[in-house]
């Protein structure tokens, strides 16, 4: 069955259709008003597309446009680069700069691995007393905190301790830098370091490896915490909602860290399989495990990955449709889901948002160009969607505004405008698993900062 919105537009155009022809003039060339009819519906399909923008607001949004087209008929279009390569642009472009002000709600899609920049964790982390390192047959590194000589791992060196290490060294800044390559993805030349997909998520396997020796620590993991939502926070997102880890050990920290609470919004974590989807075992081969909750008749809120293939028909490729049986609150990327007409519906029909993580897709190598990004076919059809960074550090990234770039400036083209923008902020709030009450006072936070940014940046 189709959506009743599809419906309902078809028939408006179909009874449009009929009432200029009745009136006489569909005969010959086709009827302006009736095309300009025709552009407007479909103009109000898309994400945002029925948001009713203030004159402050509808100005800002004229000048949006301006920039971004001046950004599209440049020499340099970012979207279509590999993002490594295209940062740097992007850091120069105005309207990064105005995405980086704007409030963008809350982040609903992010590792906790790979929350904080990775110069942070060098500089800081492994300079902490007691840290050891040692090196794989692999060419990658761990490290571990620990007062006595730990226990050897399979396949790496003898553990040595930093500070011997650095004293050894006649340059520890080379030896960062090295350290640093080794906790991100993040290089100038991603075509050669990374051929191939297994190649890109190889070495994306390794630097989680790297990180966890660091992050896992308690000590650390409470200010590497506090660090990561103070860089969400400096990039005017309120609101985290973070996987990883896994759950018992995030819990024992997460609740060591609440007394952040008065600093910054509420952090809480659901549940997800997290990891390669094509490598790894499908929703379905969980499924005993998965229906626990529903048994027990406890409410457990799902969060899964899903879809997050370029394979169409495999296995995996069926995580959608699980995702959705097990009633899953949200789709974790659901890069697949264009291919899914009965999984897309259900999503729209029952309000279960795709978390688009624009940069991740492209790093990882399911796309290239991003205004190729099947998001950009869900962003015009107004599909449920949040944007998120997946694991920002892992790509160079910081924060959402470089996704928010890919997302409004890549996969929006140049339809998408302020009120898309304003939907995805709003929808972060919207589909968040906060309660209804918090929801409301998010999004009364959040229309505050709004009207300030839209106040500050409309001339
Ligand atoms: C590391 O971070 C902690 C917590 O933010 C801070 O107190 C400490 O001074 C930092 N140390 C260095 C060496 O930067
Ligand atoms: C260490 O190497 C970097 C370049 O890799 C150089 O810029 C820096 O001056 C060197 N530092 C010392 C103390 O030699
Ligand atoms: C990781 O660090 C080691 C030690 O400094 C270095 O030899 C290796 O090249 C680094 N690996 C990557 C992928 O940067
Ligand atoms: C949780 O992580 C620790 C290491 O950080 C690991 O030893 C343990 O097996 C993990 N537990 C599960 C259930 O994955
Ligand atoms: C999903 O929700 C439906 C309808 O509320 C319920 O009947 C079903 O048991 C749920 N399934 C799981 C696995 O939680
Ligand atoms: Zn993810």
């Amino acid at each position: 069955m189709a959506p009743l919105p599809f419906l309902h537009g078809l028939q408006v155009t179909v009874l449009s259709v009929l009432l200029l022809c009745w009136a006489g003039v569909c005969g010959g060339s086709p009827d302006p008003r009736h095309r300009d009819s025709l552009i407007q519906q479909e103009a109000s399909r898309q994400t945002g597309g029925t948001v009713l923008l203030t004159e402050a607001e509808r100005r800002l949004s004229t000048h949006l446009h301006k920039l971004k087209r001046q950004e599209v008929e440049g020499p340099q279009f970012p979207p279509a680069m590999h993002f490594f390569k295209a940062r740097p642009f992007i850091q120069r472009s105005p309207v990064f700069r105005l995405l980086q002000k704007m409030p963008k709600g809350a982040a609903l899609h992010v590792h906790s691995f790979s929350l904080v920049g990775v110069d942070w964790l060098v500089k800081n982390v492994t300079y902490r007393p007691l840290c050891y390192i040692c090196f794989t047959l692999t060419q990658s590194v761990r490290f571990v905190f620990s007062a006595t000589q730990p226990r050897p791992l399979p396949y790496c060196s003898s553990w040595v301790l930093l500070e011997t290490l650095r004293a050894k060294v006649d340059n520890t800044s080379d030896l960062d830098h090295s350290l640093m390559q080794n906790l991100t993805l993040f290089t100038g030349d991603p075509d050669s370091a990374y051929p191939s997909q297994d190649t890109v998520w190889d070495r994306f396997e390794e630097s989680f490896s790297a990180a966890s020796g660091l992050i896992s620590h308690v000590p650390v993991f409470k200010d590497y915490f506090y660090q990561g939502l103070k860089q969400f926070y400096m990039d005017n997102v309120m609101y985290l909602e973070l996987r990883g880890l896994n759950v018992s050990e995030v819990k024992a920290v997460v609740e060591e860290a609440i007394h952040l609470q008065e600093e910054f919004p509420e952090v809480m974590a659901g549940f997800d399989l997290v990891g390669r989807e094509d490598r790894g075992r499908p929703l379905w081969y969980f499924r005993e495990a998965l229906s626990l909750p529903a048994e027990r008749g406890v409410t457990l809120p799902y969060f899964f990955h899903a879809g997050e293939t370029d394979w169409e028909g495999r296995d995996v490729d069926e995580n959608l449709l699980d995702a959705l049986l097990f009633n899953t609150s949200r789709i974790g990327h659901g890069f697949a889901l264009t291919r899914h007409p009965l999984a897309k519906e259900l999503s729209r029909k029952r309000g279960v948002a795709v978390e688009v993580c624009p940069i991740s897709n492209q790093v990882l190598g399911f796309v290239s160009d991003l205004r190729n990004h099947p998001a950009a076919v869900l962003l015009l059809e107004g599909q449920p969607m949040v944007i998120s960074s997946d694991d920002p550090a892992s790509f160079g990234a910081a924060g959402l505004s470089y996704d928010f770039y890919e997302a409004f400036v890549g996969l929006g083209g140049m339809s998408a405008h302020l009120g898309t923008l304003k939907e995805l902020a709003l929808n972060s709030i919207r589909y968040s698993s906060l309660s209804p009450q918090l929801k409301d006072k998010a999004l009364a936070l959040w229309q505050r900062k709004w009207d300030q940014f839209i106040s500050e940046n409309s001339q």
